[in-house]
């Protein structure tokens, strides 16, 4: 390799037309993916407090929202939903008539196929213990139960429209069972992306107060993964696209960009990873501070996991990411 003087590295960085053009990474609004809370019976929406621009919506809103994330051209939406009653099954998640499957319906009658619609899987929002599916004498979820209802979640919200479904719950077999159900009812075209490596994180904490689903006690550790594993990070990722998986993802992202760089390169499947909320929150809450630029660091941030070999992003910010910040 030739060396300085003839090599120049900040050639290249000269001026920002040098620098778009050679820019290896992009953030494209095609690449977010927005997390959207549907609270069951809210009329328009409800701020929360730990997530400074995110909001549980009622139906109403979540279309309007839908609308906005078309023009923004956004990769898609994953919804969430919380319901009105819970119980110790989380029997809400398979309801027709819940939050989830009521929104799709309205985002298809407004949008049509404009949007990717995602919902997530899991029924940590519908149990009134906060967990993700019922539990024994122990107070550990039944692993086998809890995927049982998982496909029941499934079919309810490809019945009403869903493009993909997204299991969160970290239950062994979750994938296989889900695939099976889906073919089973005719839903073969509706895609799963499995959190395939989701860890036992502190980063979910703002997510709880959003999702309404803080545990009444215990902890996600018995299922979720240890934060201090990766190369159990990759059985798990190998072990979901041995199950059918369509596309892969990783949860958090920034603690865990070696995990994203690792799916990338392990797998031809597309790898999704979730900036979740903890991670939105601290730039949020530093901004707010005036100890960092908020809009700055927040494109970094999501750019990063992009680099680090993710396709798709589900970022709380992705609308604020999609517009150019002159037509904000
Ligand atoms: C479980 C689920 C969680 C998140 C997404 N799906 C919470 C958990 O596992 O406790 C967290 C997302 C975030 O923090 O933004 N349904």
């Amino acid at each position: 390799m030739s060396r300085f003087p003839t090599v120049r590295q900040r050639r290249l960085r000269r001026t920002p037309a040098l620098r778009r053009a050679f820019a290896e990474t992009r953030l494209h609004p095609a690449a977010l993916v927005l997390p959207v809370f549907v609270k069951q019976g809210l009329q328009g929406h409800t701020p929360i407090a730990s997530m400074p621009g995110v909001a549980q919506h009622g139906v109403d809103s979540v279309v309007a929202l839908a609308r906005t994330a078309v023009e923004a051209g956004l990769g898609g939406m994953i919804l969430f939903g919380i319901p009105t009653t819970k119980d110790a099954e989380g029997t809400g998640g398979w309801d027709p008539q819940g939050p989830v499957p009521a929104a799709i319906r309205a985002i298809r009658a407004e949008v049509g196929d404009e949007l990717v619609v995602w919902a997530d899987v899991c029924q940590c929002e519908y149990t009134d213990h906060g967990h993700c599916g019922p539990l024994d004498a122990a107070g550990r979820v039944i692993n086998d139960l809890a995927v049982e209802g998982y496909v029941r979640d499934a079919v309810a919200y490809a019945d009403a429209g869903a493009d993909l479904v997204a299991p969160s719950g970290m239950m062994d077999g979750q994938v296989a069972a889900i695939r099976g159900g889906l073919d089973a009812a005719g839903h073969e075209q509706v895609g799963i992306v499995a959190y395939a490596a989701k860890f036992a994180s502190a980063f979910y904490g703002p997510f709880r107060d959003a999702a309404e689903s803080t545990m009444r006690d215990g902890d996600r550790a018995g299922h979720q993964m240890d934060p201090a594993n990766a190369r159990e990070a990759r059985r798990e990722l190998d072990l979901d696209a041995a199950e059918g998986a369509d596309a892969l993802m990783v949860k958090p992202a920034l603690p865990y960009l070696d995990v994203v760089a690792a799916a990338r390169a392990g797998a031809d499947l597309p790898v999704a990873a979730y900036h979740v909320s903890g991670e939105y929150a601290m730039i949020k809450a530093a901004a707010a501070n005036g100890w960092l630029d908020g809009e700055r660091a927040m494109a970094e941030a999501v750019l990063s996991v992009l680099r680090a070999g993710a396709d798709q992003v589900l970022t709380y910010a992705a609308l604020e990411l999609a517009a150019p910040a002159e037509e904000r």
